[in-house]
């Protein structure tokens, strides 16, 4: 059953700290049933943060984000817009896989609002951190994870937002753009791609 187990970060900026109270998380259902949770890599020098949805089939089982087909071309955009993963600290809004079961498939199910609000204090515990320069969020979950539930990723995809006073401190600068899944997804893939990377490159702008 969900508890408080974990559900709060430990007030401090350690990354190895925060990543091992976060595996003890039972702040919400999602730690039933996955494997494990996927917290954010990278260092705390990274200029970029940037933030997906949450882990995969693929990303729950070798306990990294974006190791799957999504993290594939996700590599694949970032290299083409200039920006080395390396330098990049990477995580999700929501730390466990939610999916339901087919068979033997575990089949992708979008997060929900409490899960996404359960896990916030673990992304603003990251952004701490980190510190990044530029917040770059992958998706409508990433985005209003942050942004807040209001915020409309078809009429702000690739230009700079601004945060909510709340966060406003720890994200220096933002932009949302589409999840790559989306990308895959897409019925024209070629051009969903271009487009993506089009609004990656806008974003290393903001980079000084
Ligand atoms: N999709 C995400 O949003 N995050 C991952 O880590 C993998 C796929």
């Amino acid at each position: 059953m969900p508890d408080s187990r974990g559900a709060e970060p430990p007030d401090t900026t350690d990354l190895d700290r925060l990543r091992s109270v976060a595996s003890g998380c039972h702040g919400c259902p999602l730690y039933q049933d996955a494997t494990q949770t996927v917290f954010g890599e990278g260092t705390a020098g990274a200029k970029v943060l940037v933030v997906g949805e949450q882990p995969g089939d693929k990303e729950d089982l070798a306990g990294e984000p974006f190791v799957g087909p999504a993290g594939k071309l996700l590599d694949r955009a970032f290299a083409e817009a200039g920006f080395d993963r390396q330098a990049l600290y990477v995580t999700n809004a929501v730390k466990h896989f939610k999916f339901k079961r087919e068979g033997k498939r575990r089949i992708h199910q979008k997060p929900g609002r409490t899960e996404v609000v359960a896990c916030r204090p673990w992304l603003l515990a990251e952004l701490r951190a980190v510190r990044p320069d530029l917040v770059l969020l992958l998706g409508a979950t990433a985005a209003q994870s942050l942004l807040g539930p209001k915020f409309r990723l078809t009429a702000h995809r690739g230009e700079p937002v601004e945060a909510p006073d709340d966060v406003a401190e720890l994200v220096p600068s933002a932009v949302a753009t589409v999840h790559p899944s989306a990308v895959l997804r897409a019925p024209d893939r070629d051009d969903a791609y271009a487009a993506f990377v089009a609004d990656l490159k806008a974003a290393g702008k903001l980079l000084k």
